[in-house]
């Protein structure tokens, strides 16, 4: 395959490569999402699964995505076809590709509603909305905006004009140098919040919530979705690092920048648990309260720290950032496509995709207010069905398959090639994505779901 440049633009450096993808990775997931389906389905023995799914599934899958994208070059969908016509291999792997395109138009669509809720909660911490506030005051102020149609509607489309701006004038140029400065500012203010929780009576509590595994407490169910969380978190299985690996420089280690990006991305993950759980406990708040966890929680935190006001307001600031630097990666396999395809100009195809999230992200802005009755799935509001199916089957499902085909299908001397592993780190790597993440995957699901 070739090892030339891809037509939509290079990342200027592994450097830049690690912080995009890491942009990508770290997001709504860690911040919002782990914490509240961590607390849902029992804590400890749940986060135990999950860093298993990180090291032993996510990084040799990372690794997979990423090279299949460089050696490819070009959007996942095509990435696919030309390394499944170089390999002589069963045209029935394209739907990696497509079915990665789909899971994306689903995930954004959920997303971009979460982001705006993100956005709101940036003004209303700079307004003072929190200050001094307790734990039914912050319940109640989330639950006023989520019911509010108007409301989330606006903020959702906002975040998702800001992101088909932002694609549609191309990565390379301000994104990845914003990034480079906000990342390290999340991380800073997550530490602060950590720092605020450490010294509430409920500190231990919260912790050990977090890392005490009692196996009892976990369900196939739940081992599920600790896995789909894994792969959401590290935002794989649809083609989103296959698209960024595309852009990367020929001569990097792929390994290496797979386990630094599994590693920042965990660790603000589990910053985030530390920093919410011990103000659940120490505000008698619901831990499995589900979705509104850190809209609730956080705010009691900013309400009662001096210079709650700016810092809650740099935090949802920075929330938000970290959820664009995601959204962009949700939406270039498709956006990819589209250009290599129809050749749209970058801002066409990046509003048209876009466009297409946003209306399917209606079903997700209304779960929480006029269609909270409508039940997609059995028991699970339109939001809820979206988020199950694309996180816990088709992420895990298009992972599954990455790997089978980078491990048995790809011919040797691309992964050879691209991976540039001695011959024992190469056997390992192998064992781990031909046997042990589909087997992992497999038996997940026929677990869950027989
Ligand atoms: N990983 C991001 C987060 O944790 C979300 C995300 C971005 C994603 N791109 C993705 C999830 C691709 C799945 C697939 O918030």
């Amino acid at each position: 395959m070739s090892s030339n440049d891809s037509v939509h633009g290079m990342w200027s450096s592994r450097f830049m490569f690690i912080l995009a993808a890491a942009g990508s990775a770290v997001g709504l997931g860690n911040i919002w999402r782990f914490p509240y389906v961590a607390g849902e389905n029992g804590g400890g023995a749940f986060v135990l699964v999950y860093l298993v799914c990180i090291f032993l599934i996510g990084i040799p899958i990372l690794t997979s995505e990423i090279f299949l994208g460089r050696a490819g070059r070009k959007s996942p969908i095509n990435t696919m076809q030309g390394l499944v016509e170089h390999s002589g291999a069963n045209k029935a792997w394209n739907v990696i590709g497509w079915m990665g395109a789909l899971a994306g138009f689903m995930i954004l669509s959920f997303y971009a509603v979460i982001a705006g809720w993100a956005m709101s909660y940036m003004f209303s911490s700079a307004s003072g909305v929190f200050v001094d506030i307790d734990g039914a005051g912050a319940s109640s102020v989330f639950n006023d905006f989520v019911g509010d149609p108007a409301q989330v509607l606006t903020w959702h489309g906002i975040f998702m004009l800001i992101t088909i701006y932002i694609v549609g004038r191309g990565v390379a140029n301000g994104l990845e140098q914003a990034v480079k400065y906000l990342m390290p500012a999340l991380f800073l203010l997550l530490l602060l919040l950590v720092g605020y929780s450490a010294n509430t009576s409920h500190f231990s509590e919260g912790v050990s919530f977090l890392f005490s595994f009692n196996v009892e407490k976990l369900t196939w169910n739940g081992v599920l979705i600790a896995m789909g969380q894994a792969f959401f978190t590290l935002s794989l299985g649809m083609g989103a690092i296959m698209s960024y690996g595309a852009y990367m420089p020929k001569d990097s280690s792929i390994v290496g920048s797979a386990t630094i990006i599994a590693l920042i991305d965990t660790s603000v993950a589990l910053l985030a648990g530390i920093a919410i759980f011990p103000l659940v406990f120490a505000n008698g708040l619901e831990i499995s309260s589900g979705p509104g966890l850190m809209f609730v929680t956080l705010p009691l935190a900013f309400g009662q720290m001096s210079g709650g006001v700016i810092f809650g307001t740099m935090f949802f600031l920075l929330v938000t950032f970290a959820a664009i630097t995601s959204a962009i990666s949700l939406i270039e396999p498709a956006l990819a496509w589209l250009v290599e395809h129809l050749h749209v100009s970058r801002l066409r195809g990046a509003i048209l995709v876009g466009g297409v999230a946003w209306f399917v992200g209606l079903g997700s802005a209304f779960s929480t207010n006029i269609w909270s009755d409508v039940m997609v799935l059995p028991g699970m509001d339109f939001f809820t069905s979206m988020d199950y199916v694309s996180n816990n089957i088709m992420l895990p499902l298009g992972g599954m398959l990455i790997a089978l085909f980078s491990g048995w299908a790809v011919d040797k001397s691309v992964s050879q090639d691209q991976l540039q592993l001695s011959p024992g780190q190469f056997a390992i790597w192998e064992i781990l994505v031909r046997f042990i993440a589909p087997l992992a995957v497999g038996t997940v699901f026929v677990m869950t779901f027989i």
